[in-house]
């Protein structure tokens, strides 16, 4: 057998990922040599602060705080330093002086994606991602590999594990969504400034990087539909959970036909839902992510696991780490980003989906039909109505005649918005309660 050299590894960060990765690396040098066929040397670890506490313990000499000679020396370099500056530069400077480059950073590929891919291209290089979606779940590698021969349709995936952590707590021990995110910060689920979480930020990111990959088709972070969970109710939740449901922060990336124009599209968007308690990713529970596939051919596939956590996201780090240095090894042209596909990015307005809506109403003859009507107008197929004899009071004090829960058949966004505004002009009606899509029936 012909001996390879060593291979010489730079990792950019010892946070929470970082130093698990190195300290991975360390322990099991021997192992993952023999499955690459070349030793994988750990040639520096760039930080901020030479001192700073680390979650594992480090060689002091592979500290430094000279990224850019530590990348200029190395075979492959992993970025596990989070941010877009000075990452994006550090990537390019990898890719651009010949390194393979694995990177944990979803805020970076949702913002600069497409860049760093067009510049590894260029040069022959590989950009490898597992972890910057659903941590330790391997779902990038199934997405681009294992179903690059069928026909994704649709994602649906829970990719954020602070605010399921939090939609949990509020459905199984009932508490509101502002004790939940204190138990959740307590934990060290959620940030100190919880706003990427619990804003669906995060999950944007992550959903432009699932759709990009899905469709065949580049997703600016910018066409993401963004909506957070901070308007979730503890009665919401109640409500839902009486009705059959679960609400859960949702990432869906699907492929549509345009209503307006008849022709293919897609559409990636982050929000609350409703989805039925039957459904498995009613079953995720606590800070774990799942992301439920629906392909042509393969039919239903679900992926679940820890979303995050440093050393689970350490295991899909070093899975990318492997496969990288397997090429170096072998050769050939590795993976490459496809975006052939190219497919019209449909706005929010155009998708359609299922809908319940909660109205307070008066409680007199003909209000039911009043409402019908204003459904039927906007043609907003209604598939279900519940109603209970007064409701939750509301800002001033008053108790509403009567509470109703619509379903809805599919509907557009547009349409929905529509009706949701005459709804709430309309005189029979005091307040919308809420408004929440159902998906996954
Ligand atoms: P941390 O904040 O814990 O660690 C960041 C590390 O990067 C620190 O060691 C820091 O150095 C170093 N660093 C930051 N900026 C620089 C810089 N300019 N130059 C050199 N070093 C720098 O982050 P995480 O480990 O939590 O996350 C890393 C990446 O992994 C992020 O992109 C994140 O989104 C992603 N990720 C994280 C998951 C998790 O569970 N934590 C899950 C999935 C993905 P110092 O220590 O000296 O300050
Ligand atoms: N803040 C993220 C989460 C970490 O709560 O899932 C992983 O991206």
């Amino acid at each position: 057998m012909i001996e390879y050299r060593n291979l010489r590894i730079a990792v950019l960060g010892a946070g929470s990922v970082g130093a698990q990765v190195a300290s991975l690396l360390l322990t099991h040098k021997e192992e993952l040599a023999g499955r690459v066929g070349a030793g994988l040397e750990l040639v520096g670890i760039a930080v901020r602060d030479l001192d700073a506490p680390r979650t594992a313990e480090l060689p002091r000499e592979l500290l430094t705080t000279d990224a850019r000679s530590l990348i200029l020396g190395a075979d492959i370099v992993i970025e596990v330093m989070g941010g877009l500056e000075p990452a994006r530069e550090y990537l390019e400077l990898a890719l651009t002086s010949g390194a393979d480059v694995i990177t944990a950073n979803k805020a970076l590929l949702a913002t600069h994606g497409p860049e760093l891919f067009a510049i590894a291209e260029q040069v022959g290089a590989q950009l490898y991602y597992e972890a910057a979606v659903g941590g330790a779940i391997p779902i990038i590698r199934p997405l681009r590999d294992s179903l690059a021969g069928d026909r994704v349709n649709r994602i649906l995936g829970i990719v954020n594990g602070t605010t399921n952590y939090i939609l949990d707590r509020m459905d199984r021990e009932g508490d509101t969504l502002e004790q939940a995110l204190a138990i959740a910060t307590e934990l060290g689920y959620a940030e100190a400034d919880p706003t990427a979480d619990i804003e669906g930020y995060d999950a944007a990111q992550k959903a432009a990087i699932l759709s990009s990959l899905a469709f065949h088709t580049t997703v600016p972070l910018e066409s993401v539909h963004r909506e957070g969970i901070t308007s979730i109710t503890h009665d919401q939740v109640l409500s839902a959970k009486k009705g059959g449901f679960v609400v859960k922060l949702l990432a869906v990336c699907e492929r549509l036909v345009d209503p307006e124009t008849g022709e293919d599209g897609v559409s990636a968007r982050v929000h609350p839902a409703l989805i039925p308690a039957t459904h498995p990713l009613a079953a995720v529970h606590g800070a774990n992510n799942a992301v439920f596939v629906e392909a042509e051919a393969a039919g239903p596939l679900m992926f679940y696991g820890a979303g995050a956590g440093g050393v689970q996201t350490a295991s899909a780090v070093l899975g990318d780490l492997v496969s990288a240095a397997r090429r170096h090894v072998v050769g050939g042209p590795g993976v490459a980003e496809s975006t052939h596909a190219d497919l019209p990015i449909l706005p929010i307005s155009r998708v359609s989906t299922r809908y319940q809506i909660t109205l307070a109403v008066v409680d007199l003859p003909g209000v039911l039909a009043q409402i019908a009507t204003l459904f039927a107008e906007h043609g907003v197929s209604v598939e279900a109505v519940q109603q209970t004899v007064g409701g939750e009071p509301g800002p001033d004090g008053h108790t509403p005649g009567a509470t109703l829960v619509i379903g809805t058949h599919q509907a557009t966004e547009a349409a929905l918005a529509a009706t949701v505004a005459d709804l709430a002009g309309s005189p029979v009606v005091e307040r919308v309660e809420s408004v929440l899509r159902v998906e996954g029936l």
